[in-house]
């Protein structure tokens, strides 16, 4: 049985639009996936914490010298690592602000990026970890930015999930969303067939 974990970065929680799309395709994607498990983190209403001196030397400490707070924040970023782990889809929802990723999720990233646990260095360089999994991303924007250089969100999310291992990434986008009524409107439909030709049951082959 297969396991999706949708995150929601926005900081309208399951109202924002990137959460909207994302929720569209965990709905569609839960018909053509029957009594699949869906887990959703939610970052506006239990955000992760920044991270710190103090929480990063949490991560490196040894296991045996860690204070009980020490441990207590492991414990968190293990957590958030497990439910990774565990899924074989992940949807993201990705709002723009101001021009980059939303603090929450940076602050996901930053607890989930451990060497040894989801990537590790080799001679050869690191290696993601989590691999065999699929992520499919909602970016959501007021204003366009899509292939071109101001678009430093793409680069950076499908760099920081190939890091750790996830490498087979699609981007739907619902650009142009603070332009006018009608580009939200035509912009919010595409997106919409995206996910339904997504979703949509393939014929098997013969
Ligand atoms: C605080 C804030 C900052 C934003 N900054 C940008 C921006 O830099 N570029 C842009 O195109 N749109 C920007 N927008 C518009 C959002 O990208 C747009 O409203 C999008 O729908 C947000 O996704 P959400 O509804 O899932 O939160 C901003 C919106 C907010 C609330």
């Amino acid at each position: 049985m297969k396991t999706l974990l949708k995150i929601n970065s926005s900081i309208f929680s399951n109202n924002g639009q990137s959460s909207l799309l994302a929720e569209r395709f965990v709905v569609a994607w839960r018909k053509a996936n029957p009594g699949a498990t869906v887990i959703v983190r939610d970052l506006a209403s239990t955000p992760v914490p920044h991270l710190d001196a103090a929480r990063f030397g949490a991560f490196t400490a040894k296991p045996e010298e860690r204070t009980v707070e020490q441990q207590v924040t492991v414990n968190y970023s293990d957590t958030l690592i497990a439910e990774l782990k565990a899924a074989d889809v992940i949807v993201l929802g990705l709002p723009m602000y101001n021009f980059g990723v939303p603090s929450t999720l940076k602050a996901y990233f930053d607890h989930i990026g451990r060497a040894n646990h989801t990537f590790k260095y080799t001679e050869k360089g690191p290696v993601g970890l989590l691999t065999g999994k699929k992520a499919y991303v909602f970016a959501t924007r007021g204003g366009l930015y899509k292939g071109t250089p101001r678009d430093t969100q793409t680069g950076y999310v499908h760099d920081f999930l190939s890091f750790i291992g996830i490498t087979d990434v699609k981007f739907v986008y619902a650009e142009g969303l603070a332009i006018s009524e009608s580009s939200k409107r035509d912009s919010i439909a595409q997106a919409h067939r995206e996910i339904g030709y997504i979703t949509a049951p393939r014929p098997i082959a013969a």
